[in-house]
């Protein structure tokens, strides 16, 4: 079970965020979240019209990563409203059971007041905390600006490049940055 303990931080702003596991009864905020991320049509590589998942389909999503220790599920909660959201999945592969792959997002209007750092301390403790995991990794969009910023503040470094991976409905063409950090003790 990837559980954590709730955790309340003060944000720039002065606010408190509450960060801590999103239970099935969260879903529908979870899926109106991802809509609004996905509308931006920027850094992600679903579009809108292509995430189909129902409430259901959350539901069991929210409780896989409750079920199982690999994976760890957080949300950030502003004045009880969702502002940011993170994955972590461990692979299942035995060969490839001490990396994780990990995603995260936050709200459009509490951006820049530190809701993602608080969400990358709490995975990379937790991370660090994991009797398997060694390294985290993700993929970033070469042109998604504040996300690098935020990979590189928390020492991810580039383990890769997909040159052109992602073609946008204009036709213009961006590269995939692949990031990874160690988190052994
Ligand atoms: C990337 C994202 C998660 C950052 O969330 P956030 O809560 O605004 O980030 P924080 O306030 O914690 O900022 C952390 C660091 O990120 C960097 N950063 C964040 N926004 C930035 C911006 N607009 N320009 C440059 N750097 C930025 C800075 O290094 C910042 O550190 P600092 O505050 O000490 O300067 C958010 O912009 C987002 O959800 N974007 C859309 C979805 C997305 O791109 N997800 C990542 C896909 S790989």
């Amino acid at each position: 079970m990837a559980v954590i303990p709730e955790q309340i931080h003060q944000i720039k702003d002065g606010s408190e965020v509450v960060i801590g596991n999103p239970d099935p009864d969260d879903a529908q905020a979870l899926l109106d979240g991802t809509k609004v991320i996905l509308k931006e049509d920027a850094f992600n590589v679903l579009t809108l019209e292509e995430f189909t998942k129902t409430v259901e389909e959350e539901k069991q999503w929210i409780q896989e990563h409750l079920d199982d220790s690999g994976k760890l599920l957080l949300a950030a909660k502003r004045a009880g409203l969702l502002a940011g959201l993170l994955g972590v999945a461990q692979y299942p592969q035995k060969r490839r059971r001490h990396v994780a792959m990990m995603h995260l997002s936050v709200q459009p209007d509490v951006r820049r007041l530190g809701i993602a750092s608080a969400l990358m301390q709490t995975a990379i403790d937790w991370a660090t905390r994991h009797p398997e995991l060694e390294k985290l990794t993700l993929a970033v969009f070469a042109d998604n600006v504040p996300a690098l910023g935020l990979y590189r503040k928390f020492r991810f470094w580039e383990e890769g490049r997909r040159p052109r991976e992602i073609k946008r409905a204009c036709g213009r063409y961006c590269d995939d940055i692949l990031m990874y950090r160690n988190v052994t003790t």
